[in-house]
């Protein structure tokens, strides 16, 4: 990625995200047993935030100047080369996996395969959480790094359902100069809420707003 460190330089730090996104990726993680992948690491900010807070967790992302980077600032966190379309696990090995604004930039037309192998990963009862950008229909836009795409959040959250998953949050959000964010929680498998009285935040209904939150 040609402009990995201006991506750094931008977005490398875990003081440069929102605090809104950096509660929900604790508390989701809090909620994982196993091991977590942070698949589409980036910098490595995300990786190390979790490790601090006790998880067992590595990231993999398939930049160079990223995973040195990440190798070099966070030593004691583990990280790796490699791509979400192939990852190096046995089946229902992780406790979870973050991809937080990294599936962003797959293709739709390989977004249901990657999704696939990312459920073959998850044990059943693990978790999912997805960091994207919101928009009204699923299309392609220069993002100021490489090509990204906008998807929908109910588009997106049905996908992940035919993978295998159950939607159990969703998140959308927009601060002002920045594009509408959205993050969805997932759970490998059939999910029962038992507590009936206390369903979860804007669980599987699609956001019928796009801009009600604030933003990334
Ligand atoms: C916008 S950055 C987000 C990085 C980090 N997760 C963060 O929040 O700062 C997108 C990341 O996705 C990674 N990426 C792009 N295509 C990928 C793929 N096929 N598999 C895994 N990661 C990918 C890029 O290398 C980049 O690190």
């Amino acid at each position: 990625m040609a402009r990995a460190d201006e991506y750094i330089e931008l977005f490398g730090s875990i003081q440069a995200t929102h605090p809104t996104d950096r509660e929900l990726v604790t508390r989701w993680a809090a909620g994982v047993q196993g091991r977590i992948l942070d698949l589409g690491c980036g910098p490595g900010q995300w990786t190390q935030l979790l490790h601090a807070q006790g998880c067992d967790v590595y990231g993999v992302d398939p930049v160079a100047a990223f995973v040195e980077h990440a190798r070099g600032h966070f030593p004691d966190v583990s990280y790796a080369h490699g791509t979400a379309q192939h990852l190096d696990e046995p089946a229902g090995a992780l406790g979870g996996v973050l991809a937080w604004y990294s599936l962003i930039h797959l293709p739709p037309t390989e977004f249901d395969d990657v999704l696939t192998e990312v459920a073959r990963c998850v044990r059943p009862g693990g978790g999912l959480l997805l960091g994207f950008f919101e928009g009204p229909t699923n299309e392609p836009f220069d993002h100021a790094i490489v090509t990204a795409h906008w998807w929908p959040i109910a588009e997106l959250s049905a996908r992940v359902t035919r993978a295998g998953f159950t939607v159990t949050e969703t998140q959308t959000r927009t601060d002002p100069g920045r594009r509408p964010h959205g993050a969805v929680v997932a759970v490998r498998g059939p999910h029962i809420n038992h507590d009936q009285t206390a369903p979860h935040r804007d669980q599987m209904a699609p956001d019928p707003s796009p801009a009600h939150d604030t933003g990334r």
